[in-house]
């Protein structure tokens, strides 16, 4: 157990804190030492996104559960829809609300890995070390039944399959980011292609005019990012703090506000904090979700009211109007600024 675990346990221990699973409430919101809020809630995400207002961030940026890459354990978990098409169909239904509740300049940054049909009937071995891929030792999952309209052992190319639903949506891709995962554990039972080493984050605009700060973009559409091996939550698919703050620091001022709609062991929510944003993340999981609201309590955040959560974020932060990356303040070389 780590220093940020014990002091979440210390935390528990003293304020006789319940597991989420066991209460009935199913949204936190916590007020930062530095004036930011944080909020948390726990369900589904396309439902949980209901209850936020429109318009309000400037910047989502999530990873989704893959297509049956990874069993979480519970009902309701999105990645293990019969087909390819359910599965871009349930992200969309996110993804709309993703697109209300984002400010009408803001950006949503999605990263998401691929899968590959099998097709051999078989269950398809994976790594033994990855509890969450346990079952994919046991379980015959649909890319696993044959008769599918592409060979056997075919990469399926779902970034790309839902890249093109969210434009049918009415996103605009603005970029194709390869997140080069620097030190990607080998594939052990890829013996006949290369190891896969990096994953697509998409760059989605709500609209072809979007604010973005260009100077602090750290490196172009490659971006090298080692993987973190120090797992928070026991979580298998955290995705690196260096890769939220890059998105959330191009695409929002400072106390300016961000989303995640899949947090998982929180990594959008502590990054955002650390650099001075307002947050909001979901997840369906009860573990992970009280995970991070025992670590938010063991920083000293306290708890706020959801009102007050709701009202901070439907107000910009207080540099909107100077910030660089505010589109009203973008001036092309020699033209004047962009209306
Ligand atoms: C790839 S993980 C996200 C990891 C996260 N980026 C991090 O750094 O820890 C996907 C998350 O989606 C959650 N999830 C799966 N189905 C969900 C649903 N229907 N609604 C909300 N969350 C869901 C899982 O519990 C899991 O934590």
């Amino acid at each position: 157990m780590n220093a940020k675990s014990n002091a979440a346990e210390a935390v528990r221990a003293q304020v006789g804190h319940q597991p989420k699973s066991s209460s009935p409430v199913d949204r936190y919101s916590f007020m930062t030492g530095s004036q930011h809020v944080a909020g948390l809630i726990q369900g589904d995400s396309a439902a949980s996104l209901r209850q936020l207002p429109s318009d309000i961030f400037n910047v989502a940026v999530t990873s989704p559960p893959y297509y049956w890459v990874r069993d979480y354990g519970y009902e309701g978990q999105l990645g293990h829809e019969e087909s390819v098409e359910a599965y871009i169909e349930k992200l969309m239904g996110v993804f709309d609300e993703v697109k209300r509740t984002l400010h009408p300049e803001g950006m949503f940054f999605l990263n998401i890995g691929d899968t590959y049909y099998s097709g051999n009937g078989q269950p398809h071995g994976s790594d033994p070390k990855c509890s969450s891929r346990n079952f994919l030792r046991i379980k015959v999952r649909p890319v696993d039944v044959s008769g599918w309209d592409i060979p056997k052992k075919s990469m399926i190319g779902i970034p790309w399959k839902v890249a093109f639903a969210m434009q049918e949506r009415g996103w605009t891709l603005r970029s194709s980011i390869i997140w080069n995962r620097c030190n990607a554990f080998v594939e052990p039972t890829a013996r006949d292609r290369p190891h896969r080493q990096y994953e697509f984050v998409f760059m989605f605009t709500k609209s072809r005019f979007y604010s973005f700060d260009r100077s602090m973009l750290v490196e172009e559409d490659v971006w090298n990012i080692p993987i973190e091996r120090n797992r928070r939550a026991k979580h298998n698919a955290a995705f690196p703090s260096e890769l939220v703050r890059r998105c959330i620091e191009v695409g929002s001022p400072v106390g300016g506000h961000v989303l995640d709609p899949f947090v998982g062991s929180g990594t959008t929510i502590f990054t955002a904090l650390a650099h001075d944003r307002n947050v909001v993340g979901i997840d369906m999981s009860a573990d992970y979700v009280d995970y991070i609201q025992s670590a938010l309590e063991a920083d000293g955040h306290q708890a706020t009211s959801w009102p007050y959560l709701q009202k901070r974020l439907k107000q910009p932060s207080a540099v909107w109007s100077s910030w660089v990356g505010n589109k009203e303040n973008f001036r092309k070389p020699g033209k004047a600024k962009v209306k």
